[in-house]
């Protein structure tokens, strides 16, 4: 489908999409997104509901799954690399995901006719703004900023096919790790990072060469193989961390122009191998261009919906995106190391009423036993009872009764129930409330 944007409109935040734009005439127009105008030019492609998944932040959503495996590779990150008991890494993941094509490929040396750039692949604002299609993207510039370790987090958008492991947006995890010298040869202070001919203070006098398949001409045989051993048994510790010590895992040689050497991380999960990260060690043109000239660095980028699903047995990535309670209280508040298996969630829809009731003057909100009252809801509903929360808690200023305020959620899982029928049955729940607690309905 082909979205184009109307000639001067206006558009205000990115609630548009309820509109039709896509007969709208092809025009050149600027296209507001949040506060900014962007020149829209042969290269925008963005469709309105693209712009509808922006600044949702599934991944900081406490509960959302992706958070959940977010804040598990962090910890793991956090308590394997410590120095002076601080974390070494620093984590970015509220950058913005409109980026420049120089950030999204030039920076990272992919060249011009890369199949990556191409308007096919990628949601482009214009010819040179675009939505990341990676987190590698912020590499660079964080890298000039002076960083040495550190995660990147975020949401990417890539043009591709629809299925159940596919959605237009997904999260990434990308790492920097880098060492000087004395850092990675601390135990063997004769050996070196780069060759002998290879001057780091002036990289431009050196044409650093990728043709040996072992390791970039710049830099020795030992600093790479060292930095290899360190980025597999860390990204290795990482998947052991989340899966448990028995998972079966492999490792395949890959190319990213960002990267060499590089390789590929699968999984063995229900009878297949699944790739779910790509690393490799990082080209020293970007360090150089980006600033540390005497250091030797590997990078890594992972997808979080497929640890999510392969963690969880989520069997649809749309389901990241649900506001469904049934799914989301599944995530919440929830230890971060907790074993979740996903349980389906009806695809009728919920009905939620709530239930207020006066206690007895010998029960306070304290003493009352909630777990009394879902017994009685469930004795009652039955089947079609998917949740009951405690909303709310109140004690009258004068009277000085005590109230509390329970939210049911009715769902059947067959079938859409009519509002009547539901509430007949919360009815029902109000007058065993009255008999069994001797509570007074509100
Ligand atoms: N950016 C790569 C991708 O999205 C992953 C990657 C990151 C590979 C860092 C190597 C190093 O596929």
């Amino acid at each position: 489908m082909k979205i184009l944007f109307k000639n001067k409109r206006i558009l205000t935040k990115i609630t548009f999409i309820k509109n039709n734009y896509s007969t709208a005439p092809k025009s050149l127009a600027t296209l507001r997104i949040g506060e900014k105008d962007y020149r829209t030019d042969d290269y925008t492609n963005i469709t309105p509901k693209i712009l509808s998944y922006l600044n949702h932040n599934l991944h900081l959503k406490n509960d959302n799954p992706l958070s959940l495996v977010r804040r598990r590779i962090v910890n793991y990150f956090y308590s394997s690399f410590t120095h002076r008991g601080n974390p070494t890494f620093s984590v970015y993941d509220n950058m913005s995901p409109i980026v420049s094509t120089k950030q999204n490929f030039d920076d990272l040396l992919i060249p011009d006719d890369h199949p990556s750039r191409a308007k096919s692949d990628c949601y482009y604002i214009n010819s040179t703004t675009l939505l990341r299609a990676h987190m590698t993207a912020h590499q660079s510039e964080l890298l000039r900023a002076g960083l040495d370790n550190f995660l990147m987090i975020g949401d990417v958008y890539r043009r591709d096919e629809i299925d159940s492991t596919h959605f237009p947006v997904f999260h990434q995890i990308d790492a920097v790790r880098t060492q000087r010298k004395e850092q990675l040869f601390e135990q063997h202070p004769d050996l070196h990072i780069f060759e002998k001919n290879f001057e780091p203070t002036n990289p431009h006098t050196f044409k650093n060469s990728i043709a040996d398949p072992t390791k970039q001409s710049c830099h020795t045989l030992e600093a790479t193989k060292l930095m290899e051993v360190q980025l597999k048994n860390h990204l290795i510790g990482m998947v052991r961390h989340l899966f448990g010590e028995d998972i079966k895992y492999r490792w395949v040689e890959a190319y990213f122009p960002f990267t060499h050497p590089s390789w590929e991380l699968e999984i063995f999960y229900e009878n297949n191998w699944m790739e779910i990260l790509g690393c490799g060690i990082v080209r020293n043109e970007i360090l150089a261009n980006a600033g540390p000239n005497n250091s030797i660095a590997y990078a890594f980028g992972l997808g979080l919906e497929r640890l999510a699903m392969a963690l969880y047995k989520i069997p649809d990535i749309r389901l990241m995106w649900s506001k469904d309670s049934g799914f989301l209280t599944q995530f919440q508040n929830k230890n971060v190391n907790a074993n979740i298996v996903y349980k389906p969630v009806s695809i009728y829809p919920q009905c939620t009423n709530d239930l207020s009731f006066w206690l007895p003057s010998n029960s306070s909100i304290d003493t009352f036993t909630s777990n009394d009252f879902y017994d009685l809801v469930r004795d009652i509903g039955g089947d079609i009872i998917e949740q009951v929360k405690l909303k709310d808690k109140f004690i009258h200023p004068k009277t000085k009764k005590h109230s509390l305020c329970y939210s049911i959620v009715y769902r059947h899982l067959e079938r859409t129930l009519t509002q009547a029928e539901v509430n007949k049955i919360h009815k029902e729940i109000e007058e065993a409330a009255t008999k069994t607690f001797n509570v007074v309905i509100r």
